[in-house]
């Protein structure tokens, strides 16, 4: 019989909101020869103004014996900024080798969006997730006088960017249209952009069936608000997927629906699935943050599992409940009206 050995990591704000409504749809929608077992890690702020702890190595090695992980989001005002987000967040990608970070968008149905009525809006963001400007490599001078300096440095490495980018030939090659979309800034990033440049070149050559193109991270902006549907799949370095991808949900739905996955395709760690959203403190407590992008993000998990039926039967559910849409609900609403729509 089959089995998913989940761990749960709420967090903080609406992301326990949200994960609730995600592990809610999940027992709906699991046969009953799938066992779920979930195991629930109290990270984030809590945790971290009663211990001071972030993200101690004694959970690290617990969480890697799950099948998977389901985040909700971290980070609060009352923890200085970077805290969770590095120490919890980005060592968990990290440590577990996320260097895919998958972030699908489509375009939903009735929902508030400048696109709606637009036909066929389908694309996914490979986004790498282990290196670029996220490494924590950098420091600052003279902290806090005037003569301050402080550098970021973004790391990029010919193994980084070969494996990605080859996953986003893979995913690509497997899609109707074929399309790869590099998306970088290489007319002033000239190392980080030509190493990923020659990269997606070379590798191309090994996929003549996908068609390819180049963008400049400033000018793909452009074209995901006014012409997305001539995206299919684009890979980008860690930084420019983050910030075109909460572009890319509020143009096709809104950041309430945006699901990621943070892969590791090697199997080698637990893959770690969450909304593309954070912890939203500003409509924490009020009962309107949007599960979806948490229940979206189970399918993608189960997907990931093997579980394709059962993936499918979310991404219906959401669609049918997004086209019936009409009253403001409540998460714990919009959560009870999507299990019942995937067992029915
Ligand atoms: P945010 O995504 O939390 O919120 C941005 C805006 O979108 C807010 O107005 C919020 O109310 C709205 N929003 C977000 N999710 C929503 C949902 N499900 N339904 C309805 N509205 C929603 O981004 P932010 O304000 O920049 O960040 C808040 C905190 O979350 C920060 O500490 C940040 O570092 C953290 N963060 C964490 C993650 C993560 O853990 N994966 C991701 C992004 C931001
Ligand atoms: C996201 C978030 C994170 C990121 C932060 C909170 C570290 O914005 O998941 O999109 O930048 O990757
Ligand atoms: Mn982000």
């Amino acid at each position: 019989s089959r089995s998913i050995n989940l761990a749960v990591v709420p967090g903080d704000g609406i992301g326990r909101e949200v994960v609730a409504q995600g592990l809610k749809v999940l027992s709906a929608v699991l046969p009953g020869d799938v066992k779920l077992r979930t195991e629930e890690y109290d990270l984030g702020a809590k945790r971290w103004h009663a211990t001071g702890e972030t993200l101690p190595d004694a959970e690290l090695e617990r969480l890697r014996t799950h099948d998977a992980i389901l985040l909700g989001a971290v980070g609060d005002p009352s923890v200085p900024s970077g805290v969770l987000e590095r120490g919890l967040l980005l060592k968990l990608r990290f440590a577990f080798d996320h260097y895919v970070n998958l972030r699908p968008s489509k375009l939903f149905p009735n929902t508030a969006t400048p696109l709606a009525g637009r036909p066929e809006i389908d694309f996914v963001v490979v986004r790498e997730g282990t290196e670029g400007p996220y490494t924590g490599n950098g420091g600052s001078l003279r902290t806090g006088t005037p003569a301050e300096v402080a550098t970021e440095v973004s790391v990029n490495t010919a193994y980084g960017v070969e494996r990605v980018v080859r996953d986003a030939y893979e995913r690509a090659k497997a899609r109707p249209r074929k399309k790869l979309t590099l998306v970088h800034k290489n007319n002033v990033l000239v190392y980080a952009g030509h190493l990923w440049k020659n990269i997606f070149d070379r590798i191309g050559q090994e996929y003549p069936e996908v068609t390819t193109d180049y963008l400049h991270v400033d000018a793909a902006t452009i074209f995901l608000v006014t012409r997305p549907e001539r995206f299919d799949v684009i890979v980008t370095d860690n930084l420019f997927g983050d910030i075109i991808t909460d572009l890319a949900a509020a143009v096709t739905g809104g950041i309430g629906l945006a699901a990621s996955g943070n892969i590791n395709p090697t199997g080698a760690f637990p893959s770690m699935f969450e909304p593309v959203h954070g912890s939203a403190p500003d409509i924490a407590g009020t009962g309107k943050a949007d599960p979806t992008a948490a229940v979206l993000s189970v399918a993608l998990m189960l997907r990931h599992l093997g579980l394709d039926t059962e993936a499918a039967r979310i991404e219906e559910a959401v669609s049918a409940d997004l086209a019936e849409r009409s009253d403001p609900r409540t998460t714990d609403e919009i959560g009870d009206a999507l299990a019942v729509r995937v067992t029915g």
